[in-house]
């Protein structure tokens, strides 16, 4: 085995996360860097997640953690301890989701979960700014999130339907 046996306190040794996901106290037996990503996709069996590019580019794997929209490809689950963790399963994100359907800014769907965390994160961040939202700050909002199938006119169209404003 290259590099021997691991040291007893390495940081491979699996130990307990919790957190709240969706709502509902978690806990979880991981190593302190297992991503996020598969924590939720291979032992929680949220599978809505998607990952892309697995490096932080593209938003695909988008979730939120304390309302904030982050990469879950790139979280070590360690990061999380204590924290408050929601996934595209969880609630509080439903108009979203119908004006992506009813706008149709979804075609493959790979990108779909990712774009509606990250928008919920932007709608809810500037709701309690008290910011006004615009197809331009729409598309500054979702930036980190990719998508090669829509254009991102429908998108944007389906944020701004579920911001409530004229587009
Ligand atoms: Fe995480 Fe692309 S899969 S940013
Ligand atoms: Fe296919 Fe966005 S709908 S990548």
């Amino acid at each position: 085995m290259v590099g021997g046996t691991p040291k007893r306190g390495a940081v491979s040794d699996n130990a307990e996360f919790r957190f709240t996901l969706n709502g509902r106290e978690c806990t979880v037996t991981a190593s302190p860097l297992a991503r996020l990503l598969d924590v939720l996709r291979d032992q929680l069996g949220l599978t809505g997640t998607k990952e892309g590019c697995g490096e932080g580019e593209c938003g695909a794997c988008t979730v939120l953690v304390d309302g904030e929209a982050v990469n879950s490809c790139i979280v070590p689950v360690c990061q999380i301890q204590g924290g408050d963790v929601v996934a595209i399963e969880g609630a509080g994100h439903e108009a979203i989701q119908r004006a992506f359907l009813e706008e149709g800014g979804a075609q493959c769907g790979i990108c779909t979960p990712g774009m509606i965390m990250a928008t919920r994160a932007y709608l809810d961040g500037a709701h309690r700014a008290g910011a006004e939202v615009d197809a331009t700050a729409i598309r500054t909002a979702l930036a980190g999130n990719l998508c090669r199938c829509t254009g991102y006119q429908k998108i944007v169209a389906a944020v701004a339907s579920a911001a409530g404003i004229a587009r």
